[in-house]
């Protein structure tokens, strides 16, 4: 079966295509034939996403980015002139159709007939969506775009959820071997919109033990971030600082082994002063928020405040403390413990609680290297029969890969109506399992 699938559920257009197979009772071949992804540099600056312009921009790259599929896949051909979808009489209704469906996405319909007579319709089985969760203005671009081309190739659509993608993106691996996985599995999901502990029953049945009651754990690196003038996404910037300063403190010698920047901050009563950090005034400490709640709920929108609180009382003190670079790897090193602490708490207590084999971490947040160390380390030392599993580097951000994947599996589960109506298929900000 082959998949195209489209994910736009916030700053990412994202295109793909799979060819998937199953083969046998429980195995199944995944090839990945095209995996387009186009971020959106224009939010760099906002330490944010605004969903309006997410939706401008899908609107303007996802045509570019559809080509590339499809060229990447090598199911690009240009179709023979006279042989277009809207050649005939009955081609001028669909034409008018998917106009109609376009129509809020500014001249995206006239963008996307322009291109889709050009080529011949390409081998595909079925075309998957991210239907939600997500900014509903970006995932709209995705959903009509999507139906606009079910109508035009005669294809059925297959909706997604985001957060099965994520969850299902560790099925691709470098090597090709689809990972095992023994029910019941856990996954920890981070990502910008999202923290959440989910049990899983089998392919589909998902319920959600814990989740944050405030911020993500993403929101958190971005917003921490834009307090310290890093451009957005914040999360890779945080990381960068962090692991520098664990390599400052390794190379000073301040630190052994396995002690967090905390540890190290109050047993050496580090300060900062001018561009050096020195021994005797500061004491950088944030609180680990929830961790002994005795739940798998998260909270993060305290440690948020306390950096805010504690640039302030630094800034009393020493002027421009944003320019001081070992200032900011500290504040940030601090901030990585403090998120990577309580995440790795909190999933080994639900490892535990429900006799877990198999852990799958998802979401933009598990490309964070310190918490793929962390959980790794601490998984191994508790539960030594338990496997954890992160998805690679370029699928642990949006893509439409994972959202391909997520709709083999669905597909498997459920025929795929070609009939559904596709006026049915509408966007949910907030979708849950
Ligand atoms: O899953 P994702 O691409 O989009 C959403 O569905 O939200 O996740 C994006 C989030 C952002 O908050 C970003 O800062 C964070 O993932 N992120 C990271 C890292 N890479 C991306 N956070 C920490 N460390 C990273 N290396
Ligand atoms: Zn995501």
């Amino acid at each position: 079966m082959k998949i195209l699938a489209i994910e736009t559920s916030c700053d990412d257009t994202g295109i793909a295509i799979l060819d998937a197979k199953k083969r046998g009772k429980k195995s199944h071949c995944l090839h990945m034939m095209a995996n387009v992804i186009q971020s959106q540099p224009i939010h760099t600056n906002y330490g944010g996403v605004f969903p309006m312009m997410a939706k401008r921009e899908h609107g303007k790259n996802i045509v570019p980015v559809f080509e590339k599929a499809l060229r990447d896949a090598e199911l690009f051909t240009p179709s023979a002139s006279g042989h277009s979808p809207f050649a005939e009489r009955e081609g001028l209704k669909l034409k008018s159709k998917i106009l109609k469906i376009l129509e809020r996405e500014n001249n995206l319909g006239e963008v996307f007939l322009e291109h889709i007579v050009k080529i011949k319709k390409p081998k595909i089985d079925a075309i998957a969506v991210t239907v939600g969760p997500g900014l509903e203005p970006a995932l709209w671009v995705g959903i009509s775009f999507a139906k606009a081309l079910s109508l035009a190739w005669d294809l059925p659509l297959l909706p997604v959820n985001h957060m099965e993608g994520h969850i299902l993106s560790i099925l691709m691996t470098d090597e090709g071997k689809i990972p095992e996985i023994q029910f019941p599995a856990l996954s920890l999901l981070v990502s910008g919109g999202h923290t959440e502990l989910v049990l899983i029953k089998d392919f589909g049945k998902y319920k959600i033990i814990g989740q944050t009651r405030d911020d993500a754990a993403g929101e958190a690196f971005d917003k921490v971030a834009r307090m310290l003038a890093l451009p957005y996404p914040g999360g890779p910037e945080i990381s960068k600082l962090a692991n520098a300063q664990r390599r400052n403190i390794v190379t000073g010698s301040l630190a052994q082994a396995g002690e967090t920047s905390r540890e190290i901050f109050q047993q050496k009563n580090i300060r900062a002063d001018g561009n050096n950090m020195q021994s005797g005034e500061l004491k950088i400490s944030l609180p680990r928020p929830m961790i002994h709640s005795g739940d798998f709920d998260f909270s993060f929108s305290g440690l948020k405040t306390a950096v805010l609180y504690l640039i302030r009382d630094l800034e009393k003190e020493h002027s421009d403390i944003l320019k001081n670079v070992r200032m900011s790897q500290a504040i940030a090193c601090e901030v990585e413990d403090s998120i990577v602490e309580v995440l790795t708490h909190k999933t080994i207590k639900a490892i535990e609680k429900h006799k877990i084999q198999t852990l799958i971490v998802g979401g933009g947040v598990s490309a964070n290297t310190h918490l793929q160390k962390t959980l790794r380390e601490k998984v191994k030392k508790t539960n030594p029969d338990t496997t954890v599993y992160f998805p690679t580097k370029k699928l642990s951000t949006d893509n439409g890969l994972m959202i391909a994947i997520a709709g083999y599996f669905n597909a498997l589960k459920k025929p795929i109506k070609k009939s559904r109506s596709l006026s049915s298929l509408k966007a949910n900000g907030n979708l849950g399992f």
